[in-house]
């Protein structure tokens, strides 16, 4: 499939049929995240790829549990919003695959001359990790589609962040940023729509 068709296909996959992805279709989606551009040229990230489902489900729970744990304002809207949270921030243990992103902080080349941490000159550039993040997931997504998968980003589960780096055994320096299930979606699903061209292209000639 060309990029163009890729990316206008590209669309958010949450149901998956049982079907396995293989393991080289796995790598190579992971091979063309790795090309993908970062600040520095750092390449701060790494891939956890999970497959077994024990362990999906163990990392559900854990969100969930922390879903729950969020103080909530006893309102209806309140319980049915932690629901629906959940459900979007699970349904992850369904898919056939699951790519866990972590990464490792870049170091600046303006941390070796001025007086600021990391975390300060990271906020003053913007934060350009997680945009090195960004530019590797959505390699991801677009590539799923040229492989005939579907794809899901998901940040909601890093709201047990902790608990998942623990079942995933990721350790200092690298720390998760996000997942993206991965499988054969359960029925084709047309794309969202998008916001006009116009509305959204500024020309400053
Ligand atoms: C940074 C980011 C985080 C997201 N986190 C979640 C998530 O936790 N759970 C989920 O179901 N979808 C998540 N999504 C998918 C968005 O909901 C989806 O991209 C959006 O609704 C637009 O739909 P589309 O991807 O089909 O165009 C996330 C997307 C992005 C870019």
């Amino acid at each position: 499939m060309d990029l163009k068709q890729s990316i206008e296909k590209r669309t958010s996959i949450r149901n998956f049929t049982d079907e396995k992805v293989p393991v080289e279709d796995l790598r190579e989606l992971v091979r063309r995240a790795g090309l993908a551009p970062s600040v520095n040229n750092y390449q701060p990230w790494k891939f956890y790829v999970v497959t077994n489902k024990q362990i999906l489900s163990k990392m559900a729970v854990k969100v969930s549990e922390k879903i729950k744990q969020l103080p909530s304002n006893k309102s209806i809207a309140s319980k049915n919003v932690k629901s629906q949270v959940e459900w979007f921030a699970t349904f992850f243990e369904n898919a056939p695959a699951v790519i866990a992103m972590a990464m490792e902080d870049y170091e600046s080349v303006l941390e070796k001359g001025v007086e600021l941490s990391h975390d300060e000159i990271n906020k003053m550039r913007n934060f350009p990790d997680m945009q090195s993040a960004g530019s590797a997931i959505q390699n991801i997504l677009l590539s799923a589609v040229d492989l005939g998968y579907g794809a899901c980003w998901l940040s909601a589960p890093m709201m047990a962040k902790e608990a998942l780096e623990e079942i995933l055994s990721i350790k200092s320096p690298h720390h998760l940023i996000a997942f993206v299930a991965v499988g054969r979606a359960s029925r084709d699903l047309q794309p969202k729509s998008k916001k006009p061209l116009d509305e959204i292209f500024e020309l400053i000639d």
